[in-house]
């Protein structure tokens, strides 16, 4: 898959496409009547302030030469009544509109999330978590306005224009057509500008999205760029993807300020001219009064308003619907690790398990594992030794599926003896009957009790005590404040990294899993710790299928089989004593370790 990181920008190109304003449609259908009445209240409200140029006319061409106290007064009372009208439904229609954008917002960011939590570790490989942020929550946020306010506003200002364009013809049908004619030339500039507006929006779109991903991996890495005292680096590295955002935006701007500038030249132009040729027609023959040429001054910028409006919605719609795409892109992200279509639960399991020529790799070219064959009986425990890199890790993942073989099959056989290929079989019945335990076990916000039944919300308190005194994980959290209601920090940052890891036994405990899966668990954990451990972890292996990856060879020793894992595959396999007698890779690992702890020891 192809590879994201905070300095490399996003695909943002792309042609208007209707079809993702139409799958868009599916969050606007549910507010439709809500949509309509706000786009009839606002359609009201701008069309009563239309009234508010005739009222001048009348005013100056009527009230004032007959000298009509009385019609002078009743006309001020119909502008602001006009006034008030507009102001109550333009509120009506906000309140509304601040809703169903709400609505949508809500109704997107729950689709993606539902979406995001299916997807395979593959795709959170392959790019950084802010940018996931970023449409989650920028991108949908500057989504749902367009849908909801976005849609509305734009048949309003055609509406609008509309009712201009009948109030100046009835008014002056001459001037009207003068007012018209600088349409053509503004049309041209709209043009000439869009393609390098859009481009500018997406770039600074681009820009905001890189400067996220790297904040988020900054703040998520804090305490490593402290210990490295990285701060200063990493200021240098915010600060220059801080500037590409700051002139992206600028030049953006720059270019959209060209349309509002050459709409208010426009304006101008067309009204200097109005008032010339009107003053011009007054002069000679009074063809026009001076209400009539000062309603349609009035009506110069209020036509040139909605047309204006008009292509900025047009541009914020461009941008918009390349964050659709981005959005309705992740929607669409294939699940790859997913239930086959014909996939059966699969039966409590006995704990046998067969690799049959497996191989695999994370990235085309950079096979990790080639051919590997492995037969596991029922109760046996494993162990996975070898230099780093060499692929242990990768054995676990593919045994609990968190990515797909390349070639081969695993299969896990049932109490009944019958095999089952965990490419057949549902996800959840899968990793249900499988206990992965991790060098850094992530812990949730919450109580310790919840953190301990995360994967069995049935669990009864006793149950949650007796897997956490199995654990040794009992005695510390009897000590703290809350006992077993503690409340725990993000990450479990108020806990060691030791009681962390014991958690995270008693929470693999409770799930009683069929195959025990250790990767690093016990390597954070002192020696005095893990002694104490050792026998917690002796009860969790009891009848159990487990598979061990350590560093520290005393703690698997004692396993019935010990697989050292390099060149793609097993390179040597046996139990410790058959290995040392062999004086192969294992038999160097493991002398090379001793005497690096005792020396004395080893010299002897
Ligand atoms: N998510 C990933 N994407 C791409 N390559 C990966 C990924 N995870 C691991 N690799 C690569 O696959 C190889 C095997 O990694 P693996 O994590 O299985 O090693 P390991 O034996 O567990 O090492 P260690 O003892 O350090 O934990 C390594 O070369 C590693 O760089
Ligand atoms: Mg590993």
């Amino acid at each position: 898959m192809a590879r994201n990181k905070f300095d490399v920008d996003e695909r943002l190109e792309s042609p208007f496409q209707l079809k993702h304003l139409k799958r868009a449609g599916k969050y606007i259908a549910r507010h439709k009547w809500k949509m309509i009445a706000a786009l009839v209240l606002s359609a009201l409200a701008s069309v009563a302030t239309l009234y508010i140029p005739k009222i001048t006319q009348w005013v100056l061409d009527e009230a004032v030469p007959a000298g009509d106290a009385a019609m002078i007064g009743r006309m001020a009372l119909l502008f602001v009544g006009v006034i008030a009208l507009s102001i109550l439904f333009t509120t009506i229609r906000s309140r509304m509109m601040a809703h169903v954008s709400q609505r949508i917002i809500y109704d997107i960011r729950e689709d993606l999330f539902a979406h995001l939590q299916r997807l395979p570790f593959s795709y959170y490989d392959s790019r950084p978590a802010g940018k996931i942020l970023v449409r989650v929550i920028n991108y949908v946020n500057s989504v749902s306005d367009i849908l909801s306010n976005g849609i509305i506003n734009m048949i309003l200002e055609i509406i609008n224009l509309v009712f201009i364009v009948v109030f100046m013809y009835s008014t002056n049908a001459t001037l009207a057509t003068v007012i018209v004619a600088g349409l053509p030339f503004f049309i041209g500039v709209i043009i000439l500008i869009k393609p390098r507006q859009r481009k500018a929006w997406q770039n600074q779109s681009n820009k905001n999205s890189n400067y996220n991903a790297y904040l988020a991996e900054s703040i998520d890495g804090v305490r490593v760029s402290q210990l490295f005292d990285r701060q200063e680096v990493n200021m240098g590295i915010l600060e220059k993807l801080a500037t590409a955002c700051r002139s992206a935006w600028l030049r953006a701007v720059k270019i959209s300020n060209l349309v509002w500038l050459s709409s208010e030249t426009m304006t101008q132009l067309v009204l200097t001219f109005l008032y010339i040729a009107g003053v011009y027609w007054m002069g000679g023959g009074a063809m026009v009064s001076f209400g009539v040429i000062l309603a349609m001054g009035q009506y110069v910028s209020r036509f040139w308003q909605p047309i204006t409006n008009l292509a900025n919605i047009y541009n914020s719609f461009v941008n918009n619907i390349a964050y659709l795409e981005r959005i309705f892109e992740t929607m669409d992200e294939p699940v790859i690790v997913d239930d086959a279509p014909d996939a059966e639960e699969l039966p409590p399991i006995s704990g046998e398990v067969d690799f049959q020529d497996v191989s695999f790799a994370y990235e085309e070219g950079v096979p990790v594992l080639e051919h590997m064959d492995l037969h596991v009986n029922a109760g046996e425990s494993i162990a996975l030794v070898g230099p780093t890199g060499a692929g242990k890790s990768t054995v676990i993942n593919l045994l609990c599926r968190f990515y797909n073989l390349n070639g081969g099959r695993i299969l896990l056989h049932d109490r009944e003896g019958k095999a089952h290929d965990i490419s057949r079989v549902t996800l959840h019945s899968l990793r249900s009957q499988l206990g992965i335990m991790l060098q850094d076990s992530f812990i949730f916000s919450g109580s310790l009790k919840d953190n301990i039944r995360y994967g069995r919300l049935d669990a009864t308190d006793e149950e949650i005590r007796e897997a956490a005194r199995r654990v040794r994980a009992d005695e510390f959290i009897r000590r703290m404040p809350m006992g077993y209601q503690t409340e725990i920090k993000e990450r479990g940052s108020n806990l060691s990294q030791g009681e962390r890891q014991l958690i995270a036994f008693a929470r693999t405990l409770l799930s009683d899993p069929a195959i025990l899966i250790l990767d690093e668990a016990t390597s954070s954990i002192d020696t005095q710790t893990e002694k104490l451990l050792q026998e917690g972890i002796q009860e969790l292996l009891k009848n159990r299928t487990s598979i061990i990856v350590a560093h520290r060879l005393s703690t698997i020793k004692n396993c019935d089989r010990i697989l050292y894992i390099s060149n793609r595959g097993i390179a040597e396999m046996g139990s410790h004593d058959e290995l040392m007698q062999k004086r192969g890779l294992y038999y160097q690992l493991y002398t090379a370790q001793v005497q690096e702890e005792s020396p004395e020891k080893a010299a002897s």
